[in-house]
């Protein structure tokens, strides 16, 4: 496969052209941002680990049934993914409440939902990514009542899985944004998964002590973020204890592995 030009620069991910109009490359950056881009860093070897977590979340998922965006893991900061038409709506799951509900709804951080829920929020950094309800995106047709309908099934599955999953870790799913995109099948429409699921976009809180193993580190200074998310990959037995990858290590592998290409 041909690595093309770039097509387009998020906050932490770049997308390339490849010679297959259907596929392009997903390049995970070390960039780190918060609260819409007002803190920025960069973290050595986030993108490595993200890349890696985000492979082995979304193979399981395809899995049980979820239809997403992944084709395979490239290299160790590349992915090739199918290109869609991405629905313009950030779909936030909460399970426990953090974050911006804590603040918007004086609800007291750590309590537990009854059921999970779900927010939309507008994908739109001019605007601040503005929450939304489920009437608006169909009033202003962002997406038919029937995707959204299939994209709710296909969410309370996702989170589902992903409870278990990082349950059997001794990790707890607070939270986490997902984005879905419309794929050309048979002429027809279909809704998959089209996003990176990692800790920069969940909440992870180990089951026992509640230490926070996701962005959280980086957005409210609660010190190194690397460790947090070395430590949820060596969980998911993607990185392995003896082999003690640190996530330096893999970044130097990767640069000097790039600047051999
Ligand atoms: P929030 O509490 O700030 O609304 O975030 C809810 C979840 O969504 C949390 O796990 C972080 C994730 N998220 C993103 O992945 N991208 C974003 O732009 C925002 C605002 C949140
Ligand atoms: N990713 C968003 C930003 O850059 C927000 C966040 O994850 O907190 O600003």
């Amino acid at each position: 496969m041909k690595k093309g030009k770039k097509l387009y620069e998020g906050k932490a991910k770049i997308i390339y052209a490849t010679n297959d109009k259907n596929l392009v490359i997903q390049y995970f950056k070390d960039d780190a941002t918060a609260f819409n881009n007002q803190k920025k860093s960069v973290i050595e070897g986030k993108g490595v680990l993200n890349n890696r977590i985000s492979e082995h979340i979304l193979s399981n998922l395809s899995q049980i049934g979820i239809k997403n965006h992944l084709v395979k893991r490239l290299n160790m900061r590349e992915q090739v993914i199918k290109l869609v038409e991405i629905i313009p709506i950030e779909f936030i799951i909460r399970n426990v409440a953090s974050g911006s509900i804590t603040k918007r709804l004086g609800i007291e951080d750590g309590t537990v939902l009854k059921e999970p829920l779900i927010e939309y929020c507008l994908k739109d950094d001019k605007l601040g990514d503005p929450l939304i309800a489920e009437e608006h995106i169909m009033a202003f047709e962002w997406a038919t009542k029937k995707e959204i309908e299939k994209v709710k099934k296909m969410i309370l599955r996702i989170n589902d899985f992903m409870i278990g999953m990082f349950r059997g870790v001794g990790i707890k799913l607070i939270d986490f944004k997902l984005e879905f995109g419309r794929l050309k099948v048979n002429g027809k429409d279909e809704v998959i998964l089209a996003d990176e699921i990692s800790p920069d976009t969940c909440r992870l809180w180990d089951s026992i002590t509640d230490k926070k193993l996701d962005k959280d580190r980086f957005r409210k200074n609660l010190g190194d973020l690397i460790p947090a998310y070395t430590e949820v990959a060596k969980r998911l037995g993607i990185l392995h204890e003896q082999s003690n990858v640190s996530a330096v290590n893999v970044t130097k592998l990767s640069s000097v592995k790039r600047k051999r290409k």
